[in-house]
């Protein structure tokens, strides 16, 4: 009896044939305002955004054929390119605009990518698997041990231990704990981390995962104006006594686009404070976490930032009006503190793409498989965002949560969210009639 609706539905969703493409300017406009609303309508619904992906694609050379479309429409190509880019173009699974390969075997530095030898020790490893704290200690000393033969303090490594709040390792073992080293090198830094056992019946994590800064420019050796980063994942594989380290690449087949979080390439760590021992290993974080901020603003090997979209919580925005503020924050913000949550809205004045990479599509919306965007993490949870504002209750953190988010993807009054208006570029349009 089910199975009619279902086979209808499924027709009705297939078009039999597929629709030819746009071909001169009035057809693109049309097409483009509305797709544009159709996906906002639906609150971003992932077919739209793939059959969008999908005839952008291949529709690219009538598009070329028409340059003021091209132009006009360039924001809403780049958007749909890059965002379906690891779901429809095979051998793009790290969503990179070039292939995963690539990505991992061609780059200035290809050191910049490997483990450091002295991590591939086999004492070593077998420390982090044994995971208590006569282990952890000694895997520690050892790295301690490395240091005393590094001259210049510049050098010297740093590690802890921590137990993370937002994601566990991306093997299937739910480890949140990590051992982290921090591994600095004149041309390249390196903040690297593996997997602690979560669960000690459970299986072993195999986890290792390196965001690697490029700080000069391979040949001549100058500082680069903008640090680059590239992301990679290992994988341990236990052989007897023997743990060998081969990538996750490799190993499974499977890797993520790295971007849709890191959109500053150096995440700051903020450890589960019940885990974390802050006498021990409080300073060492501390420092990690101005090291990671003292790059600025980071490119990402193979993603265009603003592809994702403008910057959540701009200095200014045509929303950002009383009935807007009433209305977003809904009954979480007494009348007289609106004017302050207006303040507070403006995130990009450090998030900027040049201070900081921006936090643009899709920060405020994504969950982390604990539960929880980037976004409410920061605000709400740590209370660490925005940086210095130490006047705000928890429910006025919950209400700006509510109100970037409201006003990068909603929208108000009849006016588009930031998002879609930056996508719409009526301007172009305007002007190009
Ligand atoms: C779901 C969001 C999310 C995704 C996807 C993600 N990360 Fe992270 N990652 C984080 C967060 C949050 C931190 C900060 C540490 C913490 O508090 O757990 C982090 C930290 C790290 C660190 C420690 C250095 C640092 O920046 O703090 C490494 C290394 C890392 N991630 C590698 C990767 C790699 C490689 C990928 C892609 C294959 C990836 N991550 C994808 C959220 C993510
Ligand atoms: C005065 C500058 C400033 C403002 C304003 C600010 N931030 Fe940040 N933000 C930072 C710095 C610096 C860090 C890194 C913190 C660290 O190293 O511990 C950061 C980190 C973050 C992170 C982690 C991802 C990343 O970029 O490292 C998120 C998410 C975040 N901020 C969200 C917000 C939100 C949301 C707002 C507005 C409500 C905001 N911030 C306003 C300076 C700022």
């Amino acid at each position: 009896m089910r199975a009619l609706p279902w086979a209808i539905l499924y027709l009705a969703a297939t078009p039999a044939v597929i629709a030819p493409c746009p071909t001169d300017l009035p057809s693109f406009r049309d097409w483009h305002e509305r797709t544009t609303r159709a996906f906002f309508a639906s609150n971003l619904d992932d077919d739209i955004l793939l059959e969008t992906g999908a005839t952008l694609r291949r529709c690219q050379p009538q598009l070329d054929a028409v340059p003021v479309a091209r132009k006009c429409m360039s924001h809403f190509s780049s958007f749909f390119e890059a965002t379906t880019r690891e779901r429809l173009l095979g051998g793009h699974l790290l969503g990179a605009s070039m292939p995963d390969e690539q990505y991992f075997s061609e780059m200035p530095y290809p050191e910049m990518l490997e483990l450091p030898e002295a991590l591939k020790d086999q004492q070593f490893l077998r420390w982090l698997d044994e995971n208590d704290d006569a282990s952890i200690t000694s895997a520690l000393g050892y790295i301690d041990g490395l240091n005393e033969t590094i001259p210049d303090p510049r050098f010297e490594w740093i590690a802890f231990i921590y137990q993370s709040q937002h994601l566990p390792t991306p093997d299937g073992t739910r480890a949140l704990g990590r051992f982290f080293v921090y591994v600095p090198h004149e041309d390249f830094d390196q903040y690297i981390q593996f997997g602690l056992q979560q669960d000690p019946a459970g299986e072993l994590p195999r986890g290792v995962s390196v965001v690697a800064v490029q700080k000069t420019e391979a040949g001549t050796g100058l500082a680069l104006e903008t640090p680059r980063a590239r992301l990679k994942d290992f994988w341990r594989k236990r052989d007897g006594e023997r743990i060998e380290i081969g990538t996750r690449f490799e190993e499974t087949g499977v890797v993520e686009n790295c971007y849709r979080c890191h959109k500053q390439a150096t995440l700051p760590i903020t450890p589960d404070p019940r885990a974390f021992d802050e006498d021990r290993f409080g300073a060492k974080l501390r420092r990690v976490n101005a090291r990671m901020a003292s790059h600025g603003a980071i490119d990402l090997d193979g993603f265009t930032r603003s592809a994702y979209g403008p910057p959540m919580g701009p200095r200014t925005s045509p929303l950002r009006t009383p009935e807007f503020l009433a209305a977003c924050s809904a009954g979480r913000v007494e009348p007289a503190r609106l004017a302050r949550l207006a303040e507070v809205m403006r995130c990009a004045g450090c998030h900027d793409g040049h201070q900081r990479g921006e936090l643009n599509h899709p920060s405020g919306i994504q969950l982390q498989p604990q539960g929880e965007t980037l976004v409410s993490f920061y605000v709400v949870n740590h209370q660490k965002m925005p940086l210095g504002a130490t006047d705000l209750s928890v429910p006025e953190r919950e209400a700006l949560v509510k109100c970037l988010n409201a006003e990068y993807y909603q929208g108000f009054g009849g006016k588009p969210g930031l998002l879609e208006a930056w996508m719409r570029q009526e301007e172009c349009w305007q002007a190009s009639e």
